[in-house]
């Protein structure tokens, strides 16, 4: 199993999508295991973003993620952290496939609405950026036996 830290973006929560892009997530059949509204402060934007901090557009992406409130949240599954950057597409928008989150509403490469970890490092960095331990609410959901076979 393998957990993600999935952000809902402030165009997201503006946008009126969290229901929409929240479904997916469960519909597909990963955990939320935790899940909280916030606002990101600049110090959190640089930790969160510090593979992209000396970038030009940096500042704007600063502005844009503490602009408004996020919704944080972790997921659960197997291969989550693939499983979750495939359901949100290519980073742009306008890139994305069809099909996928930021495909099927975003025509923006800085407004692309979710953000999932893209690896196991960087999950497990920013799902510590985000929640505490004792916030996560981690144990086996009931629906499971009928989502996956005993041995996968
Ligand atoms: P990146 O890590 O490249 O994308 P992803 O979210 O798919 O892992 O970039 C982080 C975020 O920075 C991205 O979601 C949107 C924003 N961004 C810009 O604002 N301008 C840009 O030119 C790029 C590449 C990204
Ligand atoms: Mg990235």
């Amino acid at each position: 199993m393998e957990r993600s830290l999935i952000l809902l973006k402030p165009d997201c929560i503006q946008r009126r999508l969290m229901g929409r892009v929240i479904a997916r997530f469960e519909d597909k059949g990963l955990n939320i295991i935790a899940m909280k509204m916030m606002r990101v402060t600049p110090e959190l934007a640089k930790k969160h973003y510090a593979e992209h901090v000396q970038k030009e557009w940096y500042p704007t992406l600063e502005g844009f993620i503490t602009g408004g409130p996020i919704v944080a949240a972790v997921v659960e599954g197997l291969e989550a952290i693939r499983v979750v950057r495939d359901m949100l597409g290519a980073t742009s928008g306008l890139k994305a496939a069809a099909g996928t989150i930021r495909g099927d509403f975003s025509s923006s490469r800085q407004m692309n609405l979710v953000h999932g970890s893209d690896g196991p490092d960087a999950a497990a960095r920013e799902i510590a950026l985000y929640f505490r331990e004792d916030e996560i609410c981690a144990g086996e959901l009931t629906l499971r036996p009928w989502l996956r076979a005993a041995d996968e």
